[in-house]
């Protein structure tokens, strides 16, 4: 049977919270498990629309709290699938803090989450290909297979040696010096 496919578009979702009192810390700053709790959510439903099935968090890659996010500043998220694999999808997220009475707007996180589209059991089940359309969905959806050979490698779930074309990636690295004296 042929796979089913779709774009990148048919799973972009946007996500708006606001900062209130309860959602802070003593600082009057965001927390990051709340902003974690969020970003989860707005990610699965990126990958829910693409899949058209329930699905589950495999895994987070690294997230940088890089700037704070105020009391009363609006969190705008921005979800897309960038690779379906045969059970797994990767999505892309970006976090934008904006200081509405202000009119400012920063990028404030930017991370990958990986879900996995389950049956009524939990079982894994296949999700629909996708076809990447722009020259940037092109580079994150090429870039995706790199992403979930570091996240397998990582999680145990995969042999360094098995992951080639991560491996690709240093193979031009010329190797360092480790003498005394220099600082790796
Ligand atoms: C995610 C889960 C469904 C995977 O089940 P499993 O029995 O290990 O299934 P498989 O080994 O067949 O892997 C299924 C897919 O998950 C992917 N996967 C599993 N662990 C992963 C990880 N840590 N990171 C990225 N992908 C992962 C596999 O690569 C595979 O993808 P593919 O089919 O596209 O190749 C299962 O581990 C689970 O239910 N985890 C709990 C999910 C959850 O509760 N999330 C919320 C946490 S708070």
């Amino acid at each position: 049977m042929t796979r089913l496919t779709k774009t990148p578009t048919h799973s972009q979702t946007v996500m708006n919270e606001l900062v209130l009192p309860n959602d802070t810390n003593t600082l009057n700053n965001l927390m990051g498990g709340r902003l974690l709790h969020w970003m989860d959510i707005c990610a699965a439903i990126a990958a829910q629309k693409h899949a058209n099935r329930i699905v589950v968090t495999a895994s987070v890659d690294n997230v940088s709290f890089n700037r704070a996010i105020r009391l009363g500043n609006l969190v705008n998220m921005t979800a897309t699938v960038t690779r379906a694999f045969q059970t797994s999808m990767e999505v892309r997220l970006e976090v934008w803090c904006e200081n509405i009475p202000q009119g400012i707007r920063h990028l404030c996180n930017q991370a990958y989450f990986t879900f996995v589209a389950v049956d009524d059991a939990g079982q894994p089940t296949a999700v629909p290909d996708l076809q990447p359309e722009t020259p940037e969905e092109v580079q994150q959806y090429e870039g995706a297979l790199r992403r979930r050979q570091l996240r397998l490698v990582l999680g145990g779930r995969m042999k360094p040696s098995e992951a080639h074309e991560l491996r690709s990636i240093f193979q031009d690295v010329p190797p360092r010096d480790y003498s005394p004296g220099t600082n790796p």
